[in-house]
């Protein structure tokens, strides 16, 4: 039997992804490592943890205890969790080095001795890229992070290779673009700006909003993984982007359009983000070469995004109301800037 190490499992992709391996690889075991922060939420994965062949670790990659038992009886690992808002990283950058560094740093090692598994998936992202004016991204480009949080996954991102190249440890990388979908925390903007449009509160752009981000459904994102899983060439790092380029203040009238929400009593232009990366963009003809491309269309993403966050009001308002932790760097960053 197919055993994968999901870390990471109980946040925003990595449920998604664990959702998608058990409807995709019913027959797979499913080990998920995760330390539970404020980001991890066991709700997340209410309809798989009855199944036989799904197993939940409460534990943090950077235990050495912990991880190095789960990497004796794993075929693959796919490395998800991490520290992942920009904006907490620029408050305070310690858990980020902690566990996007250092944690890698056990699991890598913890997989070279155990000598096991087949293939070590390194979830890393665009913003290792910096900021990009024109142009594409590709992957034999510079990296050039800007933020603690991209500094540090530049970080995890270069060991994993050094891991490869200097141990035959067989790692892949992929740089994702911004992910969007069901059960993303509402720190994100997405989640942030619908669920502060269902609350009639205002959605703080950073700046003037011209801003780009490249969209990537959540769902693309794991399919994009599966793909990269089974036929990746090791040692290689995938682009995995959207392709769909929107700055930010078009996206937020897009949210407000879908919820038939007037712009002009909601749209709030706040303090802008220290070293606010201009653009992000990925040129994916590594990964479509594999066979991969985008299959969601993001107007239909975005409505079905909405969608869920209209229908689960539950599920983000116990983390906006019910959570001290929410509530906390809500004042902290938000309590300043307007
Ligand atoms: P998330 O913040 O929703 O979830 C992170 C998960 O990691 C949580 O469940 C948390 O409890 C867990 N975690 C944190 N520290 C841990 C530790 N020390 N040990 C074990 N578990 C720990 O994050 P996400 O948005 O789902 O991102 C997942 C991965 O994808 C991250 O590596 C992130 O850098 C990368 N990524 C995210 C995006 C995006 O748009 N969200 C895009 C590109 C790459
Ligand atoms: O690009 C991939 C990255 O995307 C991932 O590696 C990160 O883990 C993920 O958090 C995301 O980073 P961003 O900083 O791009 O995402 P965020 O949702 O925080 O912000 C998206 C854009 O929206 C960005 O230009 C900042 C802006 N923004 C964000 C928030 C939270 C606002 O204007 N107002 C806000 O309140």
């Amino acid at each position: 039997m197919t055993t994968i190490l999901v870390t990471g499992g109980a946040g925003f992709i990595g449920s998604n992804f664990i959702h998608y391996v058990a409807g995709h690889h019913s027959d797979w075991k499913i080990i998920n490592l995760d330390k539970l922060t404020y980001a991890g939420n066991l709700e997340n994965l209410r309809e798989i943890e009855a199944r036989p062949n799904y197993r939940f670790v409460h534990g943090d990659i950077a235990d050495r205890s912990a991880v190095a038992p789960l990497m004796a009886e794993c075929d693959y690992v796919v490395n998800f969790a991490a520290e992942t808002h920009v904006d907490r990283s620029i408050h305070d950058a310690g858990d980020f080095i902690r566990t996007d560094v250092y944690g890698t740093f056990v699991l890598l090692e913890t997989f070279r001795a155990s000598g096991r598994p087949r293939r070590f998936i390194q979830i890393s992202t665009d913003e290792v890229y910096g900021a990009i004016e024109t142009g594409s991204a590709r992957e034999t480009d510079p990296i050039a992070p800007r933020n603690p949080y991209s500094a540090s996954k530049a970080g995890a991102d270069r060991l994993a290779y050094s891991y490869f190249v200097t141990h035959g440890v067989p790692v892949i990388v992929t740089r994702a673009s911004n992910n969007y979908g069901p059960r993303q925390y509402p720190e994100k903007v997405i989640p942030l700006f619908v669920t502060n449009a269902l609350e009639d509160k205002p959605l703080p752009i950073y700046g003037d909003g011209l801003q780009v981000r490249d969209w990537l459904h959540v769902e693309d994102h794991c399919r994009a993984l599966d793909l990269v899983l089974h036929e990746g060439v090791l040692g290689e790092t995938y682009n995995v982007g959207g392709g769909y380029e929107l700055r930010n203040l078009e996206l937020t009238r897009k949210v407000l359009q879908i919820l038939g929400k007037p712009e002009s009593r909601l749209v709030a232009h706040v303090a802008d983000r220290p070293g606010h990366d201009r653009r992000y963009s990925l040129d994916t003809t590594k990964l479509r070469a594999l066979g991969w491309s985008p299959s969601v269309p993001f107007d239909e993403g975005l409505r079905a995004t909405v969608d869920w966050y209209r229908d689960n009001p539950g599920w983000w308002q116990r983390i906006k109301s019910g959570s001290a932790e929410y509530r906390r760097f809500h004042e902290q960053h938000y309590g300043r800037r307007s």
